[in-house]
């Protein structure tokens, strides 16, 4: 995918700022510190575009990015951080559930995974949901490089059973560090936005 531009373009924190457009979304999920902004960087050759920390929780927001004039990535708040309040939790969750159920443009979601621990108990939460939403899910797990060959194709094995009734396509191994999965995840976006 050539990547003639990419731009933040809103950040919403309330369900009310929700935007209505015309341009088809991607929409990016995973608990908090899972690597979300790390991938939308790699995909689009940026170093920064999409804030990283290593501070669990920071984002907290829909973050839109618009992609070649042409459709937009949105970051979605990372949950499941235990150091944010059970209000706060709430406040999250419900912007997300509005976003994806609202959204008339959405058209998939790329639920991340840690490629070490697997899909925590909110991560299944949401591949059963938007399974039942029939709302197309792309599962990437991440952080490969931390793993061996051996580990990798254990885990995703493992992975693959776990989340079966829900989800039949491969897992997509990927690494933000050296680029692994990435042409992969492209041809899965590609499909999703034609
Ligand atoms: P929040 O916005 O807080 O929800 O986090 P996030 O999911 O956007 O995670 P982010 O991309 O900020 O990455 C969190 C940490 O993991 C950072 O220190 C990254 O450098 C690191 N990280 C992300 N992807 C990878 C990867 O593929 N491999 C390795 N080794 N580290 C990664
Ligand atoms: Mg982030």
């Amino acid at each position: 995918m050539k990547i003639t531009s990419a731009e933040f373009m809103k950040s919403v924190v309330n369900i009310k700022d929700i935007p209505t457009h015309n341009l088809k979304e991607i929409a990016f999920s995973g608990r908090s510190n899972v690597g979300k902004s790390s991938l939308i960087n790699c995909l689009l050759n940026r170093k920064k575009l999409a804030r990283t920390s290593v501070t669990p929780g920071k984002t907290r927001q829909l973050n839109y990015y618009r992609i070649n004039e042409q459709f937009f990535f949105v970051d979605l708040p990372g949950y499941g951080f235990a150091k944010v309040s059970k209000a706060e939790m709430i406040t999250w969750r419900q912007l997300i559930e509005e976003f994806i159920t609202t959204s008339r443009n959405l058209r998939g979601v790329i639920s991340i995974i840690d490629s070490r621990q697997g899909p925590t108990e909110l991560d299944m939460q949401l591949i059963e949901w938007l399974d039942s939403l029939h709302k197309p899910l792309l599962l990437v797990a991440t952080k490969t490089d931390k793993l061996s060959r051996s580990q990798l194709l254990n885990q995703m094995m493992k992975f693959s059973k776990q989340v079966e009734p829900y989800y039949k396509k491969p897992i997509i191994p990927f690494s933000a560090i050296n680029g692994t999965g990435k042409q992969a995840i492209w041809d899965e976006i590609l499909t999703l936005l034609e």
